[in-house]
């Protein structure tokens, strides 16, 4: 097979300055591979804490121009509607278009439930999904505009359930819905959008963790950022075969990750006696079915016309 290159196409990858990280190991990737590159991070958050130095978007960005590749920088945040447009519009101003966003910005903090701060739960929102969405906003006319577009949202295995990261839990939860919605809407507008679930030795990893953790030991001897990027890549090319899924790719196990749906049973006057006798049936797995491209409601279901609140944000 011929490699799968992405000249012409500008790629955005926020939070991508970090060294180690996943999203350094995509923006080398597309770099590498031909794409016009934005490598957008905040730098240092200063209310990151245990993080081993700065990230620097400009670092990313040199290495992949040293390599012969296209990039630039941007510092602004994801967590705002005016980050995510400044960022936009670097693309524009560098390259002139937007082909390709990678939301990978995010932040973990680890704590109980009973102990986590509301200003810690916030930012979690704030940057992992409302990052998310920010910047697929102000990316989504150009897209739309264009005919063309991927998203790639960066969700986590979390998003089944981890103790002790209920916020960072919900906040990825909350990107894989983002991700479904957008693809349903995108379907008819030449926008793709699928989301990884990925894994890797990063600064992240090393702020969340115990030194003496078994995981952080685990994945600096096994989980290679980089591992994570064919998938990123392979969803972000224009063969992207796929919309609305979800691709766990950790350390070179590559897998699908869905919603089923099981039988159940229909019976319109059911008592709560009913559920109780037919329990067995809503659960069992037999005969359960994917939640997939089908069951997305692309049609808008004759929604009324928008108009935009006049009440400021
Ligand atoms: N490392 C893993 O094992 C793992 C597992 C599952 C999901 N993830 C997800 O992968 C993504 C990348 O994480 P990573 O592990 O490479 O960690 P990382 O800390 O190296 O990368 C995240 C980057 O986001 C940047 N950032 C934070 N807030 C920002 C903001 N407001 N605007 C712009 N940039 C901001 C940080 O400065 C940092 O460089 C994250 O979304 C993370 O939740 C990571």
């Amino acid at each position: 097979m011929e490699p799968l290159r992405f000249d012409g196409r500008t790629a955005i990858i926020t939070g991508a300055g970090g060294n180690p990280s996943l999203g350094r190991a995509h923006a080398l990737l597309l770099g590498a591979r031909g794409a016009n590159v934005v490598v957008n991070d905040i730098g240092s958050d200063p209310e990151a804490r245990h993080y081993p130095g700065a990230a620097s978007a400009e670092t990313v960005a040199a290495e992949i121009r040293a390599s012969g590749g296209k990039a630039v920088a941007s510092p602004h945040s994801v967590a705002t509607p005016e980050g995510a447009a400044a960022i936009i519009r670097t693309a524009l101003e560098a390259f002139g278009r937007i082909d390709i966003l990678v939301n990978n910005a995010g932040i973990s903090i680890g704590a109980p439930f009973g102990e986590i701060s509301p200003r810690d739960i916030q930012r979690h929102i704030d940057v992992n999904l409302m990052g998310a969405l920010w910047c697929s906003h102000a990316a989504w006319p150009h897209m739309q505009a264009q005919g063309y577009g991927r998203i790639v949202n960066t969700t986590s295995s979390s998003m089944t359930g981890f103790a002790n990261q209920v916020a960072y839990s919900t906040s990825k939860g909350g990107v894989w819905s983002l991700t479904r919605a957008l693809a349903a809407e995108g379907q008819s507008l030449g926008i793709k959008v699928n989301a990884v679930s990925p894994g890797g030795y990063t600064r992240l990893v090393i702020a969340t963790l115990e030194e003496d953790s078994p995981l952080l030991a685990h994945s600096q001897a096994n989980l290679p950022p980089h591992l994570s990027s064919p998938a990123v890549a392979f969803l972000a090319h224009e063969i992207c075969p796929v919309t609305g899924e979800c691709i766990d790719s950790v350390g070179g196990a590559v897998q699908r990750c869905y919603i089923a749906r099981t039988r159940g049973f229909s019976e319109r006057d059911h008592s709560i006696e009913t559920l109780a006798a037919r329990w067995d049936e809503v659960m069992d797995e037999n005969g359960a079915v994917c939640v997939g491209l089908a069951d997305m409601d692309t049609s808008g279901w004759g929604l009324r016309a928008y108009k935009a609140s006049s009440t400021s944000f």
